[in-house]
């Protein structure tokens, strides 16, 4: 272990990256305590307060520790009346690949509906051999599967990089239209096979329940290949934010054609220009011209810590800590550079690292104690590479809102103090 430590506590890239080696099987042994900034033990004198007498009763449904009570999502200031609006999942408050739920984002176009499980029905319609009608007990005798991916409002990003000047929040804000839950539930193309689509078929249109009844068209080879009906997320049936009971759920697709209260599945030969495939959700182009029906959200990723908010405290060894994702597939490396983005050190990738989901990764850092900048940038199996801000504001302009994947770059004072800043 002595003989390695020399040789792992050389910086792999400019300003003090250190290898990803560190974070990979007994790696942080070489470190020791020391550099780590823990605490030597002292002996025990008093007993905390807490072990003088016996502690709250059991529960029925947990609660989180009051002193974590601060981390909660932040609510879209445009929030109206009638309920449309968005949250933001607080990412630099969390760790590993699953949201919680109740942190889960939020994005409606009309509220919330309380629906009545017992009186919701599914019905798929169209160009089918037979109509079918299912409630959520017949739902529920169908063969389901369980996949651990992630969910991302096509919007996501557009604060962190698209403004002309850098707005300076929270990583939740910036990113935080994304989240990664295990979602559990039923083929869809199990039921499209029962209802036998017409030959002629070549997409849905998905409709909510709610008041909105939110819709959007889906190629039907994504339908019949990876869409989920989806009951159960986290283990435990959805949350009426996110389609309780029944949501659709479509794998790296942009996060609104994953229709929540799912209600209706038209079949189609065409996409059914709804609203939120022509006014909306589409991407302006310099020239004029709109891209429509872009659904795979691209390859991205983000430095959750240190982020925004929270201050390094003076010079020394810190834990760079980050989340990747891509719609088209598994990440399959991340670099990170902590000298504005002069020299990159590969990041250790947290298993485990699956197709569509996040992907933790981790880097140790010695910081100097002088300002730089840190950098994430993402690489996906496809060999998609995450772009940087002036690359895609130089092919796409700065009229779209949507899908941008832009490089983070935080800026870091001397005071240790962490902001937004375009590199
Ligand atoms: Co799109």
């Amino acid at each position: 272990m002595s003989e390695r430590r020399p040789k792992d506590l050389e910086p792999v890239a400019g300003n003090g990256l250190l290898h990803r080696r560190l974070f990979l099987k007994g790696g942080a042994a070489v470190l020791g305590a020391g550099s780590l900034g823990l605490m030597t033990a002292a002996p025990a004198k008093d007993l905390p307060p807490w072990m003088g007498a016996p502690g709250r009763p059991l529960s029925g449904y947990g609660s989180r520790s009051p002193y974590e009570d601060h981390v909660r999502r932040r609510l879209l200031a445009a929030t109206g009346a009638d309920g449309a609006g968005g949250s933001w999942t607080p990412l630099e408050a969390l760790e590993g690949m699953i949201t919680p739920n109740p942190l889960h984002f939020e994005r409606h176009h009309s509220g919330i509906p309380d629906i009545d499980p017992d009186r919701h029905r599914l019905l798929i319609h169209g160009m089918v051999d037979r109509a079918l009608f299912f409630d959520m007990d017949a739902l529920s005798r169908y063969p389901m599967v369980s996949r651990i991916q992630f969910i991302e409002c096509s919007g996501n990003s557009y604060l962190a990089g698209l403004p002309r000047q850098p707005i300076n929040d929270t990583c939740g804000v910036l990113h935080g239209l994304v989240s990664c839950s295990e979602w559990t539930g039923v083929p869809l193309s199990i039921l499209l096979d029962e209802a036998g689509v017409d030959p002629d078929a070549g997409w849905i249109m998905a409709e909510g329940a709610d008041a909105a009844a939110m819709n959007r068209s889906v190629p039907l080879a994504k339908a019949m290949d990876d869409a989920l009906l989806a009951v159960y997320q986290n283990g435990e049936r959805l949350r009426p934010e996110q389609g309780y009971p029944l949501r659709l759920f479509l794998p790296g697709y942009e996060g609104n054609m994953s229709i929540k209260w799912l209600r209706r599945i038209k079949v189609t030969a065409a996409p059914s220009m709804t609203r939120e495939e022509t006014s909306k959700y589409t991407d302006l182009l310099p020239d004029g011209r709109s891209l429509i029906f872009t659904y795979p959200m691209d390859v991205k990723s983000v430095i959750t810590s240190p982020s925004p908010g929270l201050v390094l405290k003076g010079p020394g060894l810190y834990q760079i800590s980050g989340m990747a994702w891509s719609g088209r597939g598994r990440i399959a490396r991340v670099e990170v550079s902590a000298d504005g983005g002069a020299t990159w050190g590969e990041a250790a990738l947290c298993e485990p690292v699956l197709d569509k989901a996040v992907t933790r990764f981790r880097m140790a850092w010695r910081w100097n104690g002088a300002e730089t900048a840190i950098l994430s940038r993402a690489v996906d199996e496809t060999g998609a590479v995450q772009p940087t801000r002036e690359a895609i504001i130089a092919a796409k302009g700065r009229k779209f809102a949507y899908h941008y994947n832009g490089i983070q770059a935080w800026g870091i004072d001397s005071e240790g103090q962490v902001a937004n800043v375009y590199a």
